[in-house]
């Protein structure tokens, strides 16, 4: 990603300057070569630059080229490196790696700076104002499954990962609030209820068997049916009886909604897809007097190079769908929001949906051809939760998995393994709770992050809420035990802060030192891909640094 400007810590960033100078003295025939700086991961140094074998095969047979193969371009590159306190030693490896040793005084010094600034001092600098991320975004009164849940969780990771970056984030829950469902749950419940006023949260119940119990009806019966499918448009035309039963449903599911929203600490502002729907027939026609939109089969579509089904932007019988919508939206979130960054967290099947969006966006010269360049859209893909068994994760009755019931199973999980730690006797009620909310909620939210996210991945209470490996509970224990030190010694850390001294002598220190002055580059690639898991692997070996350091440096 562009930066505008640089970034205070990125150090692979730093030592690309500084190679970037030492290439254009290297071979001055080859300008604007790009650096190709990358951490270690063997012993001969911190941070390497692999250009020497791609230059010699650029430069090979040219005249007046002495080298004699890539070990000495190498050798040259290192030669050519300006001087820098940054670095304390260099050395050419195989065919030609530059190997880099940080000055251990440097990095002391630069993490004693991390400290006294604030980390927020670290964060990238993105190129970018205002982002949209649609998250989250469950259907009215059907059932929030584990895809939302995946979605609430990267979506929010990566709300809060671009705002820790001072990006302006619009969190927005694109909720399915104006689908056909509706005809049939209004007609349902004008059916249960005769009397308007006698309905309310209480007593439609269980908004989910509510839908069921619509849906069996709209199944079995044609003329309830017809009637259903006359009640959409009723809807959709504003009337009032039809839009006052519509309010009430969702109020419901919203409020349901909202209990997860809560306990997991996430917020969003709700922009349904009812809020798009007067701006689609305006849309539509900018993209017709564009020359997009085309007729097919009596539908109205638009073309996309390269896939072999339109885009659907009006359906046969006139009614709008979630491509519609979707194109609204897209156009309501570049010129009303001025964002420069949209985000679509949703699993991987709607893919195809999305680049039809953006590719029709494009044509319509909405977005640049270019998606290295603002704005931009992006679609953030995610795969299926499985169960144990390695299918598609369900309760035993093959009913989808509320969310309210995992949560609280992981927070009684949690709870049950603080009991018999013996923290019952320790701890106030409060604290066993909020402790168990923290390591419950955590490990559910961790667990879903950790892998990369396009990838399946399986939901296992058991593996979540171990305290060892790469889970949250470990993550939570080595974080424990830093407050732990900094509470027993005592001391003020604002002033320690100030006036203390890093210093990195022991392995392990240096170790640790290094891992932390890595945070700024990780971020930055974290944000760029939209890849929290780069971030979580960051902060795994950032605890393992931590736990060798506690365990082998304590005086
Ligand atoms: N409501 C949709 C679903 O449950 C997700 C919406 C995603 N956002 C969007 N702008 N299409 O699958």
């Amino acid at each position: 990603m562009a930066t505008e400007e640089e970034n205070a810590g990125n150090l692979k960033r730093k030592l690309a300057k500084l190679f970037q100078l030492s290439l254009e003295a290297t071979v001055p025939g080859e300008p604007d070569v790009e650096p190709l700086i990358a951490a270690c991961t063997g012993r001969f140094g911190d941070y390497q630059c692999n250009n020497a074998m791609g230059l010699w095969s650029k430069i090979k047979g040219r005249p007046g080229i002495e080298f004699r193969g890539p070990p000495a371009v190498g050798q040259a590159i290192m030669r050519n490196l300006p001087q820098s306190e940054m670095v304390e030693s260099c050395s050419v490896a195989g065919p030609g790696f530059v190997n880099v040793v940080l000055s251990r005084n440097w990095m002391a010094q630069n993490i004693q700076k991390m400290l006294v600034d604030g980390i927020e001092t670290w964060a990238p600098k993105l190129s970018i104002k205002r982002a949209v991320v649609d998250f989250s975004s469950p259907n009215i009164a059907k059932e929030m499954h584990v895809g939302h849940l995946r979605s609430t969780i990267i979506g929010d990771t990566l709300a809060r990962m671009l705002e820790f970056s001072n990006v302006e984030v619009l969190r927005r829950n694109h909720v399915g609030d104006w689908g056909t469902q509706f005809g049939m749950l209004i007609e349902f419940l004008f059916e249960k209820f005769p009397n308007f006023e006698d309905f309310n949260e209480a007593a439609i119940g269980d908004l989910q068997a509510f839908y069921k119990a619509s849906k069996q009806r709209f199944d079995a019966d044609s003329e309830f049916k017809a009637r259903a499918q006359k009640a959409v448009v009723r809807l959709q035309s504003g009337e009032q009886a039809y839009r006052q039963a519509w309010a009430q449903i969702c109020e419901i599911s919203r409020r349901e909604f909202d209990q997860v929203y809560q306990r997991l600490g996430v917020h969003l502002e709700e922009k349904g897809e009812s809020f798009y729907n007067p701006y689609i027939p305006g849309v539509i026609e900018v993209l017709t007097n564009l020359g997009l939109v085309e007729e097919s089969r009596d539908a109205r579509v638009i073309f996309i190079e390269g896939i072999n089904i339109p885009l659907i932007v009006v359906k046969s019988d006139g009614g709008y769908n979630y491509a519609s919508t979707d194109m609204a939206a897209l156009w309501y979130r570049l010129n009303e929001e001025k964002a420069e960054w949209i985000i679509y967290v949703t699993d991987v099947g709607q893919q195809q949906h999305f680049d039809m969006v953006f590719k029709a966006a494009k044509r319509a010269g909405w977005l640049p051809a270019n998606d290295s360049q603002y704005p931009k859209a992006s679609h953030v893909g995610f795969g299926l939760v499985l169960g144990e068994d390695g299918k598609r994760f369900r309760t035993r009755s093959t009913e989808v998995v509320r969310l309210a019931d995992l949560l609280d199973e992981a927070k009684t999980r949690s709870k049950a393994a603080l009991v018999e730690r013996g923290k019952a006797a320790e701890w106030t009620e409060e604290e066993l709770e909020q402790t168990a909310e923290a390591i419950g909620y955590g490990a559910v939210k961790y667990a879903d992050l950790k892998n990369n996210r396009l990838t399946n991945y399986t939901f296992d209470f058991d593996q979540m809420l171990n305290d060892k490996g790469n889970t949250a509970v470990y993550l939570l224990y080595a974080h424990a035990r830093i407050c732990s030190i900094i509470r027993k010694s005592g001391k003020d850390i604002g002033e320690l802060k100030k006036t203390g001294t890093i210093v990195l002598d022991h392995a392990d220190e240096r170790a640790l030192g290094l891992h932390l002055l890595q945070f700024a580059e990780v971020v930055e690639e974290a944000c760029t891909n939209l890849l929290p898991n780069v971030l979580c692997e960051y902060l795994y070996n950032l605890s393992e640094n931590f736990t060798r350091f506690y365990s082998n440096c304590q005086e």
